[in-house]
């Protein structure tokens, strides 16, 4: 019974946070239950531990310390600026970027990457889905 509270409550503030597409809401889902899998004792996505992943420094990809905010900045809903090709990056929140978390494809594909940049491996689904929480809530 607990678990199915803190499931729709957890539901819920993600749809408080922004309204995923459908399309999105099942990528959350497959997330969540690979998240399971992987972590018997896991019990839903954190948005202090995706800040944590966004916030905090590692040594990346090109052997030097840098973050998620290195390039997108802490202040999502600014443009932000790529380190490695000094290109502009439209905001990451989707409260100033309607684009954003609307392709899964083009979610999977740069969570992949930016994974890679930044700690030099893929993220796990519960890294993923932690990072993603983060992102489409903070103000
Ligand atoms: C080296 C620069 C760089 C770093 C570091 C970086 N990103 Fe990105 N990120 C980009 C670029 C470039 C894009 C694609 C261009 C765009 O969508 O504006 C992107 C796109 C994304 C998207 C796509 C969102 C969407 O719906 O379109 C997400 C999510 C994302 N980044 C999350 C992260 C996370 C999480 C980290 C840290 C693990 C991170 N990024 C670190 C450069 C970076």
């Amino acid at each position: 019974m607990n678990k199915v509270i803190i499931t729709l409550s957890i539901v819920f503030s993600l749809s408080q946070a922004t309204a995923l597409n459908t399309e999105m809401q099942k990528y959350m889902k497959t997330l969540d239950n690979e998240a399971k899998k992987e972590n018997p004792s896991f019990s839903g996505f954190d948005y202090k531990r995706g800040e944590k992943i966004f916030t905090s420094e590692h040594i990346g990809k090109n052997n030097k310390l840098i973050s998620c905010v290195s390039c997108h900045t802490n202040e999502l809903s600014k443009q932000g600026l790529n380190e490695h090709t000094n290109k502009v990056i439209e905001p990451l929140s989707p409260s100033a970027n309607a684009k954003r978390f609307t392709d899964v494809k083009d979610v999977q594909k740069w969570l992949r990457r930016n994974f890679k940049d930044v700690y030099a491996r893929e993220g796990s689904a519960q890294e993923k889905g932690d990072v993603i929480t983060y992102i489409i809530s903070k103000k």
